[in-house]
């Protein structure tokens, strides 16, 4: 992995610390992140180089798994971020939720794409995004295999590899790819109704096991949005924070009357698609 890629993301009108951050000399969260996040990756990487050997277990069902190297990344994120912002709550996949007192809140999610990682294949990424009183502020997604970063700041743009990036200004959903999440959290008719709809409407979907990098190429401009019946907070809030500072939609998350904590729908993509698609999630029955 490349540090000195992850060292020079910042958005170019970015200031590196914030007024507030300065006076009182606590470190910027975002540029903190940026670190932290090339620190898990080295971690992440050195379990993906000795797969064979590791343990893994099934959470709720089948699909749904967990290994020592996602419990090992996610300690030692939790780790440095206690040991820097002490007062901060901290939401990730793997250990229980800690509220803390700042106001600021770390989304974590350890490895993103577990199954993915562990049959070898490089489509899993790291996603850390910092909430203040209820927003996104930062966020990042750290591709270890490819050492692809993107990363995003409230106001201040989204970026890969600290090149600016933008959500597509011309695709289609006839034309292009829609990433498309599924999992065994919802009822698996109503994937099947977003899918017809889908290809009802001339598009076609795209999946490859993380929803954080699917959102980072909505971001990215590569796919003409995302969506998934129910997702959880650490798998979309910083990709969504970095869809909204691409230029991009999203709609609201979780969604009215839902804590942060269950999760909830998620559609999102280029600005100029948003009628679009909601008519083809209202065609699939959803949030009629
Ligand atoms: C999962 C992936 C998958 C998405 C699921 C997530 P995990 O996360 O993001 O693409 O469809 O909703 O739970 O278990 O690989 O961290
Ligand atoms: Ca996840
Ligand atoms: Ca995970």
């Amino acid at each position: 992995m490349d540090k000195c890629r992850a060292g020079s993301v910042r958005a170019p009108n970015q200031p590196a610390r914030s007024e507030t951050d300065s006076m009182t000399e606590t470190p910027d969260r975002h540029d903190f992140a940026l670190d932290l996040i090339v620190s898990a990756g080295r971690l992440a990487m050195d379990y993906f180089a000795r797969l064979a050997t590791l343990e893994t277990e099934s959470k709720k069902d089948g699909q749904d798994v967990v290994s020592a190297a996602d419990r090992a990344v996610e300690d030692l994120i939790r780790d440095a971020i206690h040991a820097v912002f002490p007062s901060d709550g901290i939401l990730g996949e793997e250990r229980s939720h800690e509220p803390g007192t700042s106001g600021w809140l770390w989304v974590v999610d350890p490895i993103d794409g577990t199954s993915c990682f562990l049959a070898g294949l490089r489509d899993w990424c790291i996603s850390i995004a910092a909430m203040k009183d209820g927003e996104a502020d930062s966020g990042c997604i750290l591709q270890p295999v490819t050492g692809d970063l993107y990363a995003a700041r409230r106001g201040g743009g989204a970026t890969l590899n600290g090149a600016p990036i933008l959500a597509s200004a011309t695709a289609r959903i006839e034309t292009n790819l829609l990433g498309f999440g599924a999992n065994f959290r919802i009822p698996r008719q109503s994937v099947i109704a977003f899918a017809d709809a889908l290809m009802a409407s001339g598009g076609m979907f795209y999946r490859n096991g993380s929803g954080a990098l699917m959102l980072a190429y909505v971001a990215a401009g590569r796919l003409c949005g995302y969506y998934e019946g129910h997702i959880n907070a650490w798998d979309c809030m910083a990709g969504l924070l970095l869809v909204r500072e691409a230029g991009g939609w999203t709609m609201p998350f979780p969604g009215p009357g839902r804590e942060l904590t269950e999760g909830g729908p998620v559609l999102c993509g280029p600005a100029h698609l948003e009628h679009d698609l909601l008519a083809l999630a209202v065609r699939a029955g959803h949030w009629t």
